[in-house]
């Protein structure tokens, strides 16, 4: 096992690359299953967790060849249709194989995602779509078996609450429905956009991308994608919040800013110049705080919601940022009922937080309130937030369990450095 130890203390500064986004090469590489013939996506992150998925896609009988950020998966010969839970249970998102095994085969077997650190993670969502295209759908043994026994159907569903994954699943088993199916109450992410381009790319007939009301005409066939997953806006936003927390400046390039609406409106709420371009954004201190040197974040409240309201990725990383301000700031969760993992943690580096039920009250210690300390990453955001508490803190902070980080941030000791941190890995 590895851990993480940071020299903190020191402005971060300079530009950091961003890379192609987790959340959205997931349900690509999931949408390959939907045509035979060989798939051509570009920019996917090299993480723990697009390697997990695309071993499970080998599982199914498909073939990966990587060169460089460009994977290439031949999707011709699926062998079965079953998601194994050891793979499954490291990575819940590999329920997203579920509509297109679904829609290419007619058949599918996943194990049951189970929770994680953050919540229960049910998927009652995706099911229900599922059976309402005409899927029926047996829990038994930690599995879901799913079947049609005649073509799907095209249907109108409703989410209660606009989930990413199962507006991604249910796009995935529509486009080769028999008719139209309706999603009302979508969710609206960024990477649900890439995926609606993508099924469009292959042949699909989606309308309603960015909007919550998605209407996917059936076809019959689809062919081979070739495709470009869009830039990480959850890495994004972590860089620049640790730029922010250190007191720094500095640019995130290869980015999409429209992608971080409500992130880069609290970061100028907290006091920061934020100047964007078409693909980089810019954190950088007003004039005059920087002459009189009392660079001091002002405290502010965040709720997070549903896209295009503000992530709950970037809940724990904002938190960090709020331990280092000059007031007292409120954060709502309203995703996830256990996302204050981070919590217990940044509080053995100093910070002053109370947490009551899903929302969080930081009391700012401002920039130079943060010590290290040993901490331990608990799921992969709070892990990022551990790691921008270390970056803010003066002293040494190691970080255990590092696995969680390695799911989502490509290269991220390297892209630390190049902004002027000392972080490295040991040997835990
Ligand atoms: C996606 O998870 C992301 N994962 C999560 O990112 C992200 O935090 C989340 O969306 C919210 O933005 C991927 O895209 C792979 P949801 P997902 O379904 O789809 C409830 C990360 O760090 N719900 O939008 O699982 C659920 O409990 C990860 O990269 C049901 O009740 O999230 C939650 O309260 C963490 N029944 C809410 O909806 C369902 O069938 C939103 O969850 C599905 C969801």
């Amino acid at each position: 096992m590895e851990k993480l130890i940071v020299e903190g203390g020191r402005p971060l500064s300079g530009e950091v690359r961003v890379s192609g986004a987790k959340n959205a090469a997931l349900p690509l590489i999931a949408a390959t299953l939907l045509a035979p013939g060989k798939h051509v996506l570009r920019n996917v992150p090299d993480l723990r967790d697009t390697r997990t998925f695309i071993r499970l896609m080998e599982e199914l009988g498909v073939s990966s060849e990587r060169r460089g950020d460009i994977v290439t998966l031949d999707s011709t010969n699926l062998v079965h249709a079953e998601a194994s839970y050891d793979l499954v249970k490291t990575m819940r998102a590999s329920v997203l194989v579920l509509g297109p095994l679904i829609a290419r085969l007619g058949r599918a077997k996943v194990s049951l995602p189970g929770g994680c650190a953050i919540g229960e993670r049910p998927i009652d969502f995706h099911i229900m779509g599922l059976e309402a295209l005409g899927v029926s759908c047996r829990l038994e043994n930690g599995y879901v078996d799913a079947k049609i026994d005649t073509p799907l159907q095209g249907n109108v569903i409703y989410f209660d609450i606009p989930s990413v994954t199962a507006t991604e699943n249910l796009l995935m088993a529509a486009v080769l429905a028999e008719g139209v199916t309706v999603l009302k109450n979508a969710a609206r992410e960024p990477e649900i956009g890439n995926l609606i381009d993508m099924l469009n790319g292959m042949g699909a007939d989606i309308k309603g991308k960015e909007s919550d009301k998605l209407i996917i005409e059936g076809v019959k066939t689809l062919s081979p994608a070739d495709c470009t997953i869009i830039p990480d806006r959850i890495e994004a936003g972590t860089y620049l919040i640790a730029i922010a927390a250190t007191g720094g400046s500095g640019t995130v390039t290869h980015c999409v800013p429209s992608h971080l609406p409500a992130l880069l409106e609290k970061l100028r709420a907290v006091g920061l110049n934020v100047s964007e371009t078409e693909d980089t954004v810019t954190v950088s201190w007003p004039k005059k705080s920087k002459d009189s040197g009392s660079n001091q974040l002002q405290s502010v409240n965040i709720k997070t919601m549903p896209y295009p309201g503000y992530p709950t990725d970037l809940q724990a990383q904002f938190m960090t940022l709020m331990a280092v301000a000059t007031g007292v700031s409120r954060i709502n969760e309203t995703i996830f009922e256990n996302r204050f993992m981070h919590v217990a943690e940044l509080k053995r580096m100093g910070a002053d937080i109370t947490v009551d039920g899903y929302s969080a009250v930081v009391t700012g210690k401002g920039l130079d309130g943060l010590s290290g300390a040993p901490v331990m990453a608990t799921d992969l955001r709070a892990s990022s937030s551990l790691v921008i508490a270390g970056l803010a803190a003066s002293g040494r902070t190691e970080i255990t369990r590092i696995y969680h980080l390695e799911r989502g941030y490509e290269n991220l000791v390297k892209k630390l450095t190049r902004l002027g941190a000392r972080v490295w890995k040991e040997r835990e």
